[in-house]
Formats: structure tokens, sequence, C-alpha cells
């Protein structure tokens, strides 16, 4: 058996406080009668770990963690879920990410936003909303990976994709995910699923056995982290450079009308890039993402941060392009601002940075915009 939480260091309280973040940033923190309440930290932290997990997490996660506000962020308040995991892994999973989604890493060390303690805040915020016990988990008995690949492409490739990389439901490959959940996580998600989600529990339609080969083949995907924010610390500080715009001396691009006057194709912005268009990509993902790769010219510009970067935009009528990953979530955050602020030819990359690598148009890594001649 194992239990998730942080059973056996601490105690577990069950509804000890419930921290209901309500509309226009306010934020109400309601001590419920049962438990003993908050111990290490106190309110202060969790107001303030509230008010990160606006800034920061709702535009995907959904303000309540009700998830899916983007892309295939999943429900951080599900209880299943949260019955499942422990404090370790909703930390590195913050701090870390998912690299390869839009995921990206928060912490500190790896180019992201917030430092430990904010971290630790944020993993109590979550935890706070927490009703139900952690869960009793039975841990897989051998299972046999091979086997388990029929299984898995009846039953979960449609939204897990071929080889778990995700395609409407989060990834089931990724190198931190797979670094920080137990095997009986992983076998508790299958058997149980996650109530209010697309996801079903199988344990009705599998035997336990079957339950383990899945485990099994899940565990088989598990590879070394493709990281160079981590292995290039001195890399992961991005900053805003003196030259903002791409091509300065280049003609403007032409667009075809944008798509719901908001979204320009990855196809039309690449021919904009080979002709050495006058243009502004902002990178709407948090640093950390930057880091790994952005497009050629690129400046950091977090959907979380948008102030600095309006200051130091020219207001020419250059063409300024938004992008990210989730794909539209981040950018369109960041278009948005820049269009009540008056600025007048704006878009967003219409399918997303993650697309437009996949499908090999140039991108550069590292912390500095580079251009077409750095990219790959
Ligand atoms: C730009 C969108 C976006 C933002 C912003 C975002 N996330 Fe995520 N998050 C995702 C996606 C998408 C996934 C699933 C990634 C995958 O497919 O592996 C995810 C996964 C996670 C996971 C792992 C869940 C699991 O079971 O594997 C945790 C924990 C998490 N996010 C917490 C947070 C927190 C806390 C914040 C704010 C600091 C945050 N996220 C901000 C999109 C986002
Ligand atoms: C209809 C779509 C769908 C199918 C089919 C499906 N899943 Fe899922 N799965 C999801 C979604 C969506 C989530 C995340 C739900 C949430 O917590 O928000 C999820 C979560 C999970 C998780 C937890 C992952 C994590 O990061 O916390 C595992 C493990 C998992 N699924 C495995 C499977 C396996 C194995 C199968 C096949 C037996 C399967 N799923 C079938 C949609 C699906």
């Amino acid at each position: 058996m194992s239990v998730a939480g942080t059973a056996g260091t601490k105690v577990w309280v069950v509804g000890a406080l419930a921290v209901a973040a309500i509309g226009g940033g306010t934020v109400v923190l309601t001590q419920c009668t049962r438990g003993a309440g908050v111990r290490d930290g106190g309110d202060a932290t969790l107001v303030a770990a509230a008010r990160d997990y606006r800034t920061y997490c709702g535009l995907c996660h959904g303000d309540e963690g009700e998830g899916y506000a983007a892309d295939n962020a999943n429900a951080l308040r599900n209880q299943q879920f949260l019955a499942s995991v422990s404090d370790e892994f909703l930390r590195v999973n913050i701090e870390r990410g998912h690299p390869g989604t839009s995921m990206a890493a928060y912490g500190e060390r790896y180019g992201g936003p917030l430092d430990d303690g904010q971290i630790e805040a944020l993993v109590r915020f979550l935890r706070a909303w927490q009703t139900v016990p952690p869960a009793e988990m039975p841990e897989p008995e051998g299972g046999n990976a091979l086997a388990g690949a029929g299984t898995y492409r009846t039953l979960c490739a449609s939204c897990h994709g071929a080889r778990g990389e995700g395609t409407t439901a989060l990834s089931l490959n990724n190198p931190i995910f797979l670094e920080t959940a137990s095997d009986a996580q992983i076998r508790y998600a299958i058997a149980k699923g996650r109530e209010g989600t697309p996801m079903p529990g199988f344990e009705e339609r599998l035997s336990p056995a079957r339950l383990d080969d899945l485990v099994a083949l899940i565990r088989s995907w598990g590879r070394e982290v493709d990281d160079p924010g981590a292995a290039h610390p001195e890399l992961v500080r991005p900053e805003l450079p003196e030259q903002i715009v791409l091509n300065p001396d280049g003609g403007a691009p032409t667009f075809s009308p944008l798509r719901d006057g908001r979204y320009v194709p990855s196809a039309e912005v690449a021919r904009a890039l080979e002709r050495g268009s006058r243009i502004i990509f902002l990178d709407a993902r948090a640093p950390s993402d930057y880091v790994r790769y952005h497009l050629p010219g690129a400046v950091v510009a977090p959907y979380y941060d948008v102030e600095q970067i309006v200051e130091r935009l020219p207001r020419d009528g250059t063409w300024i392009i938004a992008y990210c990953g989730c794909p539209h979530a981040a950018s369109g955050r960041v278009m948005d601002a820049l269009r009540d602020r008056g600025f007048a030819n704006t878009a967003v990359l219409d399918e997303g940075v993650i697309y437009w690598k996949d499908e090999g148009y140039p991108v550069v890594t590292g912390p500095l915009p580079g251009t077409m001649a750095d990219a790959e």
C-alpha cells in the first residue's frame, strides 16, 4: 500500500482550510470547523499563493482549478488527483514543468518566475482544495509492458496519443511526470479515473493484471529530460534586449485577413521571416520555455508581466505577433493587453509555437533573441 500526500512526516488535516478565490481578485479565506487550521506558514502566505495561482496558473488550469481553460491543462482541483499525488509530486511538476508541453517550468532555478517559498505555498494552496483523505493505492505487481500495448491502443491512445504524447488529454510519457509519479499513483488514475473529466475509471473493465500491464507500459516510456535550462543554469535568465524590432530596415509583412480578427497562420509568419520583414515577435510563455527555444528574433514577454514590454514597444504600426504553446491562451492575453493600449497591428500565431517547431520552421535556443542565421 502506498498513501499519497505527506503521510508519515506531517499530520494530514481534512478540510482544514477552504480557500475561495472570488471575482475581482479578492481572496477570502474560510476556516472550516473540521481540523486544526493552518499550521506552518499562516494565512498571509496562502493569500499570496492564491494571488500567485491567479497570476500564473488560472490561465490554463482555470481560476478555480476546474481545468481546461486552455489546452490539456488538467483539473488541479479534482479530488482523485489531489488524493493520489504527493506534495513532492506537485512541487517538482510546478518547479520543472512538463518539457515539450505548454506546462512551463515555474521554478526560478529553471528560469521560471517563482522562488521555492512561492512554490511551497502554491502546493499548500492546491492542498486546501482537497476535501477527501489521501487515497489508499495498491502497488502494481509485475505487469508486462508488451501485453499492455494492445489494451493501450484500443482504450487509451485516442486521448493520450499513440506513445503517450498527449492529444486531447495530457501526456503520459513526459519525463518529469514519469520521474515524479509513483507506480501506485499511475495505477490509481487508470483504475478510478478522474470524476468530472473525460478520464474514465477502468477498474470495472480491466482485470488487476491488465491494469498492471498498462502501468508497466507507461513506465517503459521513461527517458532523460531534454532540458537546456537545467543543463546551463547560466542561460536561464533572458532579458529584454535593446533592439526589440526584428529586421528594423525591412518592409512591412503582408498577411491575409486575420482569422477571427486575431490569428495569423504559421506559414504566413514563416514567409515574413524568410523575406526579412520588419516585425516584432513576443514570446508570451514563461522565460524557462523561451530559453528552450523561441522564434528567431523573439523577445521575452510573459503573459503574467505585460507591463514591462508595453513600455518598450514602438507605436509606429510595426506588426507585433505574440505566440505561446497553449496555443492561444497566453499569447491571446498579451495581444489583448496590447490592443487595449491602442497598438494597431497585432496578431497571435495561430497554431502556436509547438506546432511551429514540429513543422520544422526555424527556432533559436538560449536567452538571446537571435536571428535567422542563428536558427536551427
Ligand atoms: C500555459 C498553460 C499552463 C499554465 C499557465 C500552467 N499550466 Fe500546469 N499544466 C499545463 C498543461 C497543458 C499540463 C499537462 C502537460 C502534459 O501534457 O504533460 C500541465 C500540468 C501540470 C501539473 C502536472 C499534472 C499531472 O498530473 O501530471 C501540475 C501539478 C501543474 N500543471 C500545475 C500548475 C501550476 C501550479 C501552475 C501555475 C504556477 C501551472 N500549472 C501553470 C498547462 C499550464
Ligand atoms: C476520453 C479520453 C481519455 C481516455 C480514453 C483515457 N484517458 Fe486517461 N486521462 C484523460 C484526461 C482528460 C486525464 C486528466 C484528467 C484530469 O485530471 O483533469 C487523464 C488522466 C490520466 C492519467 C493521470 C495522468 C497525470 O498526469 O496525472 C493516467 C495515468 C491516465 N489518464 C491513463 C490512461 C490510460 C492507461 C487509459 C486507457 C486505459 C486512459 N487514460 C484513457 C483522458 C482519457
